[in-house]
């Protein structure tokens, strides 16, 4: 079993390069699926899920080559199936992006259902409904779910969604962008990694008109020609490394970013406290001047707060002296990690929908284990806080979604690092 050990105490300072977002690479490269000719991504995070969705192309027949760490050439001509149904498809959440991407090229698609961080019941109800709006048939046999149009392309409709969904709303930009006629999304969701898709598939020639605003209008086209696009900066790997320094009272740059992208997240550390200085391609976030304040915080659909810095975002409230309360609005069961703060010392109390954070208590280090992908990046902050050593288990989790998550710390002057431990119980090293 694999862990990383913390030991707490050091300040963070320095600078940190955030890696391309996770949520768009994930999208973008099933969205290769729809393509005419090869196509070249650049900016791709070296992550789990990535390497995960890329094999899963191969499966399906693309010829699929790293260029480097961050490069990534895709042929997907070859393709010749639409059944997704293995493991690895099993594995992953983003894996129904599959759904949109093979019904918009061969109007057929069976995918095994997603899998991914559990917080709960997570349907995908929206999705189906889309593509019932444009026509195709679904059906769930043996835990994979059927969608067909018997041989015709899809058709345009207009859909409007119950609930803002981002993956929903790319789902159904992918099965658009090659229907005939018009589709209309309305409620649609509004994250940078929806408007990173359109603009991947408009500059290959796709009709997106809206993305970034709750309605979207896609217009079908019939060829969809090579291109080489680089994906945007991951806006919740770099609210995670501000979040670590605001906790340890540190002082970073955080380079490769979009300021606008990370709005909200600036926004609550300065209601904090925090100085947050932004540059082009780049935040200077300073907490070493003065006493942080207590907040609130309520998760929302962009440009809201978004749930996937809540955790972290949990974990630097309780450093901060005061009452802080985290209205958690995007997802039902997302707060499975707080009993591993509260393992830590921290004192947190969860009521339905919030969790009531009595900020500044003594943490210590602890066993611990990463729930998910952001829980587990919680547990590096409370980690980096508590005195003494704190040791995470559930490692994979972080490494879905985070890139060289020990290196990026260890340059910023955390005291991490990732050990083996073999059956027998004896602690090994790995570096
Ligand atoms: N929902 C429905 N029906 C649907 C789809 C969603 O009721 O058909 C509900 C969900 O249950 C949830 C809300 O709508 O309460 C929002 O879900 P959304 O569809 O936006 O989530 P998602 O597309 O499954 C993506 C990210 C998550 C992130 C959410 C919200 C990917 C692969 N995952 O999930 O990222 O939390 O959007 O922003 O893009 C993460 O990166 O750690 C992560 C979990």
């Amino acid at each position: 079993m694999e862990k990383f050990v913390v030991n707490g105490g050091n300040k963070l300072f320095g600078e940190v390069t955030v890696s391309g977002a996770k949520n768009a690479a994930v999208a973008i490269i099933p969205a290769v699926i729809l393509c005419d000719e090869p196509c070249r991504i650049e900016n791709i995070p070296n992550i789990s899920d990535v390497t995960l969705i890329a094999t899963i192309l191969q499966d399906l027949g693309a010829v699929v080559k790293r260029v480097d760490k961050s490069t990534l050439d895709i042929d997907p001509r070859p393709i010749n199936t639409y059944v997704a149904t293995n493991d690895s498809v099993r594995g992953m959440r983003a894996s129904y992006y599959l759904l949109g991407a093979l019904l918009g090229r061969f109007h057929n698609a069976k995918v095994a259902l997603p899998g991914g961080c559990n917080f709960g019941v997570r349907p995908i109800d929206q999705h189906l409904k889309g593509f019932a709006l444009m026509g195709a048939k679904n059906e769930l046999i043996n835990g994979a779910i059927i969608e067909s149009t018997s041989d015709r392309p899809l058709h345009g409709a207009k859909i409007y969604f119950d609930t803002v969904s981002v993956g929903s709303t790319m789902n159904i930009i992918l099965a658009a962008v090659k229907a005939e006629g018009q589709t209309i999304i309305e409620n649609a969701a509004k994250e940078p990694h929806i408007v990173d898709l359109a603009n991947f598939l408009n500059s290959m020639g796709a009709n997106i008109r809206g993305a970034g605003t709750d309605v979207i209008k896609i217009r079908g086209v019939e060829y969809l020609r090579g291109i080489t696009y680089s994906i945007i900066p991951d806006q919740i790997e770099a609210g995670t490394y501000m979040a670590a320094a605001a906790a340890t009272r540190g002082k970073i740059t955080v380079r490769n970013i979009t300021p606008k992208h990370l709005d909200s997240i600036s926004s609550k550390l300065r209601e904090m406290g925090v100085e947050v200085e932004e540059y082009d391609e780049a935040v200077v976030v300073d907490a070493t001047s003065r006493p942080l304040n207590r907040v609130n915080i309520k998760t929302m659909p962009h440009p809201g707060f978004p749930t996937d810095c809540q955790p972290q975002f949990a974990a630097l409230l309780a450093s901060v002296n005061g009452t802080s309360i985290i209205n958690e609005n995007v997802w039902d069961n997302r707060y499975q990690y707080i009993a591993e703060l509260v393992r830590m010392g921290a004192k947190i109390s969860v009521e339905g929908r919030l969790a009531i954070i009595e900020g500044g208590s003594y943490l210590t280090g602890a066993p611990v284990k990463a729930t998910d992908l952001r829980a587990g990046a919680a547990m590096i902050i409370a980690a980096l806080i508590a005195e003494g050593t704190t040791y995470i288990s559930g490692i994979s989790y972080i490494e879905r979604g985070y890139e060289d998550v020990i290196n990026k710390f260890r340059a910023l002057g955390a005291d991490i690092k990732k050990i083996y431990i073999p059956d027998n119980d004896e602690v090994a090293t790995t570096a």
